[in-house]
């Protein structure tokens, strides 16, 4: 067992990187975070400078380690947002082009084309990779680089170029270029992984157009993956956990055994059920996913991933300016009795899971003169507990049904939401008390390989309740609402699932 006492958990999100030092208890003990800038070079388009990712990243792992004796870091935990895709030079380290981020719709055609070339091939896809075709997922962002920056697709066959998802491009960085790997629950977001077999898949490539050269290799989520270089943070530390950060927030949350299930509220939402040993094939179109390996092992999720949460608060803070801050939503939706019949459908970037509808818009409906800033801002609040029953009801459509699901992200500290969560999904909804769950899981994998935790039962021993939230609204209320949204998803739709 280590007798250091602190992880350096390192999550680089959507909209911010941030770095967590955490003890033995699972304690944050030093917090650094920065926001980076957003880039829409066109309508349905998002990109970071992948520079920008990278210099939040050291600059917040350095704040927060100013605060520890390095000595005592046993190991880094890497989370990250996933499916953005980067392709970098493997000589200079530089990137050939911007992240094309996770939420990006500019392969939406060239989604279309594959489904319209062959009936079956959706259907082919989602057996090995367990996905949708669909522009959320890195293999036509991949293409899309190699067909848009010139000479690229020629250098990445002679294997002069890399692709990674944001772990795998920050491992490369922080290796000083000596680590190209990442682990099975980010490439099992690519599209180009078989997550029954466990590797890399030929055709998969094939009908991409990717190359197999430009591939990381795929380990573990608790692994050694390598040193930091010296000079980075003024000792070599180990990378000793990686995972995308949806699976870290559900390993934070212990989700360890089949049918506990979490729901994430960040940017997006992402809901995922471990199916345990079993690659459950949704006939809902939800997705089929890695929910992390150990030891070679694989335990398999179930996942809904939806688009915009979170970003619906920021969209009322930083485009229309109506709050200043995410923490006023919270009196603002309370202050009054219902909805009016306001309704927000926030497809900002198309409909994600189960709609999977990549050119619909966002819309608001049931306008009328004494619409204010606080049917809007109920309006996003429900909309993001709406989308959630949405997966729920698809899950239920597979068979399963939870009796509660745990929850965590920045957007859960709202009392409102949890409650108009419970009632709207009809059951409990379960808030622990480190809500940091996705920094927490990354920082639980390295500290397993570092040896701070012996086993997932002393990892579970600290899952700790802050608050349950029971389902209070009549059912008659609940069916009424439900068909407001239902209604109003129905009119953002464009039919080209
Ligand atoms: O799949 C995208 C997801 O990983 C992004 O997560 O936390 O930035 O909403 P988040």
């Amino acid at each position: 067992m280590s007798d250091k006492k602190y992880i350096l958990a390192i999550d680089q999100g959507t909209t911010s990187s941030r770095a967590i030092v955490f003890n033995r208890d699972g304690k944050s003990v030093a917090v650094a975070q920065r926001e980076f800038p957003q880039h829409f070079p066109n309508s349905g388009w998002v990109e970071h400078d992948p520079e920008d990712l990278w210099d939040t990243v050291v600059e917040t792992c350095r704040e927060a380690l100013s605060h520890v004796d390095i000595a005592d870091i046993a190991a880094i935990g890497i989370t990250n947002q996933r499916e953005t895709t980067i392709v970098w030079d493997r000589k200079t380290g530089k990137p050939v082009y911007n992240a094309i981020v996770w939420q990006d719709r500019r392969t939406a055609a060239l989604c279309r084309d594959l489904r319209n070339r062959d009936a079956g091939l959706e259907q082919k896809i989602n057996a090995k990779s367990g996905l949708l075709i669909d522009p959320y997922f890195s293999a036509t962002k991949i293409a899309w680089i190699l067909d848009h920056v010139t000479g690229s697709r020629a250098r990445a066959e002679q294997g002069d170029l890399a692709f990674g998802t944001v772990d795998s491009f920050l491992l490369w960085r922080l290796t000083g270029g000596k680590a190209h790997a990442t682990d099975a629950t980010n490439a099992a977001r690519t599209n180009l992984y078989n997550i029954r077999e466990d590797k890399w898949d030929a055709e998969l490539c094939d009908i991409f157009r990717v190359p197999r050269q430009m591939l990381p290799e795929v380990k573990d989520c608790a692994a050694d993956f390598g040193k930091t270089e010296k000079d980075l943070f003024g000792a070599e530390i180990p990378v000793y956990g990686i995972a995308g950060d949806q699976q870290a927030a559900a390993f934070g949350q212990c989700c360890f055994n089949p049918g506990e299930i979490k729901s994430t509220y960040g940017t997006g939402c992402f809901v995922i059920l471990n199916t345990g040993d079993e690659a459950v094939t949704s006939q809902h179109r939800l997705l089929t996913t890695i929910g992390y390996r150990l030891n070679g092992k694989i335990s398999y999720a179930m996942e809904g991933a939806i688009f915009v949460a979170g970003a619906a608060v920021q969209w009322l803070r930083d485009g229309l300016g109506i709050i200043k801050s995410a923490a006023e939503t919270e009196g603002l939706a309370a202050d009054i009795a219902d909805n009016r019949g306001v309704y927000m459908v926030p497809a900002f970037t198309g409909l994600g899971a189960p709609y999977w509808d990549a050119d619909a818009r966002g819309a608001v409906f049931g306008l009328t003169r004494d619409t204010g800033p606080r049917e809007f801002v109920r309006a996003a609040l429900e909309s993001v507990c709406y989308q959630t029953f949405d997966l729920f009801d698809a899950m239920a459509a597979d068979g399963v049904a939870p009796k509660a699901v745990r929850v965590d992200g920045g957007m859960v500290a709202n009392d409102w939401i949890c409650q108009y969560l419970a009632d709207i999904l009809a059951i409990d909804v379960e808030r622990p008390q480190i809500t940091e769950t996705t920094a927490l899981g990354a920082a639980c994998l390295a500290g397993l390989q570092a040896g701070l935790f012996s086993d997932l039962d002393e990892i579970r021993s600290r899952w700790k309740l802050d608050a349950k939230f029971s389902p209070k609204m009549a059912q008659p209320q609940r069916d009424h609402v439900l068909v407001g949204w239902r209604d109003a998803v129905a009119r953002v739709r464009t039919g080209d699932e």
